[in-house]
């Protein structure tokens, strides 16, 4: 069995250690959001991930997987997925009785939010390291591994008590642990490879710049946007000449609805100390050719400038038409 993953391994990462070549995700996780409102009334949603790039929903009514990519099933046979599909529907159901069921003995209060997330990840190319977490309203709960269940430290006594039954369950233990510690690696390798195409292309960003809100009297908040870039990593920096600007300010890294992503990166300078500060873009896409954009570059003012003097050119020759026509039919009166 664990010949296979590793066979894969080889044909994904040739050379087993050179990560510069592997572009794009390297993990594959399910998540469930089981909210409880009352004693009657829960749902489910659930998600696949590779790393954050969803490729699985879950119709919640029906039970049924939403497979977004065409690839999503990676190297998996229809038999087999539906076969998950099955256990998924199933143990959603079968989980919010259960906590239902255990609402008093965990001191749960109505309406909270459970929230389970498992999977694998490739590290470092080599090693596949598989885990399952849980948690409460956010705060983490347990954390299964390596064939055994960890309270989280600060989970209080729910954390130990829910190990405790969990290993009373050996069945579900041991479903567990076969999902994520042999399924997902194996359909992980093979997800990765289905999708490659798509998951290692090279997408160029587009940058502009432009001025945020004052930040104070005298002071200029200098705005660079970089979008549409794939994969995410990228290096975003103000700077002057060679010189980076240690007051630049990254925001997040938000994805665009077509799989790509945009970042704001931001400074704050005197009114003064714009001209010459320029914005710098490093991106795998790019090679060494980094985009490199200059506050108050001869273009952009001379872009402002058509901008205004076309349109009051305009209204100025309209202008010029209608008084001229009033001032004839007035000479024709
Ligand atoms: C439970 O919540 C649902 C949805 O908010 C509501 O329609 C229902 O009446 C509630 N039931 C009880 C027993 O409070």
């Amino acid at each position: 069995m664990l010949l296979l993953p590793l066979l894969l391994l080889g044909v994904i990462l040739p050379g087993g250690d050179n990560e510069d070549v592997f572009q794009g995700p390297t993990s594959f996780h399910l998540k469930q959001i089981s909210t409880f409102v009352n004693s009657t009334w829960a749902q489910n949603l659930g998600s696949g991930w590779l790393d954050d790039l969803q490729i699985h929903g879950w119709e919640s009514d029906s039970g049924t997987a939403i497979f977004l990519k065409p690839w999503s099933k990676g190297n998996f046979s229809d038999e087999e997925i539906t076969e998950l599909v099955d256990l998924f529907r199933v143990y959603l159901i079968g989980f919010i009785r259960e906590v239902q069921d255990r609402v008093n003995e965990f001191q749960l209060e109505y309406p909270f939010v459970i929230q389970v997330i498992e999977g694998c990840e490739l590290h470092s190319g080599e090693a596949i390291e598989s885990s399952l977490r849980g948690a409460l309203g956010g705060l983490d709960v347990l954390r299964i591994q390596n064939h055994s269940c960890m309270p989280a430290p600060d989970s209080g006594n729910r954390g130990q008590k829910l190990c405790a039954l969990l290993s009373q369950y050996q069945g579900t233990s041991d479903i567990i642990e076969r999902l994520i510690s042999e399924t997902c690696p194996r359909y992980l390798l093979g997800v990765l490879d289905a999708g490659k195409a798509e998951l290692q292309r090279q997408v160029k960003p587009e940058a502009w710049l432009s001025s945020g809100p004052p930040p104070g009297p005298g002071r200029l908040l200098l705005v660079c946007h970089v979008s549409g870039f794939y994969p995410k990593p990228v290096q975003v920096m103000w700077m002057r000449g060679k010189q980076e600007q240690l007051g630049t300010q990254q925001g997040d890294i938000m994805p665009n609805a077509d799989w790509t992503w945009y970042l704001r990166v931001t400074l704050n300078v005197a009114a003064g100390e714009a001209a010459g500060l320029s914005c710098r873009v490093k991106h795998s896409s790019l090679g060494d050719q980094d985009i490199i954009l200059y506050w108050g570059h001869p273009t952009s003012i001379g872009l402002i400038l058509v901008a205004i003097i076309v349109p009051s050119l305009i209204l100025s020759i309209c202008l010029a038409l209608w008084f001229w026509r009033r001032w004839s039919y007035q000479n024709i009166l």
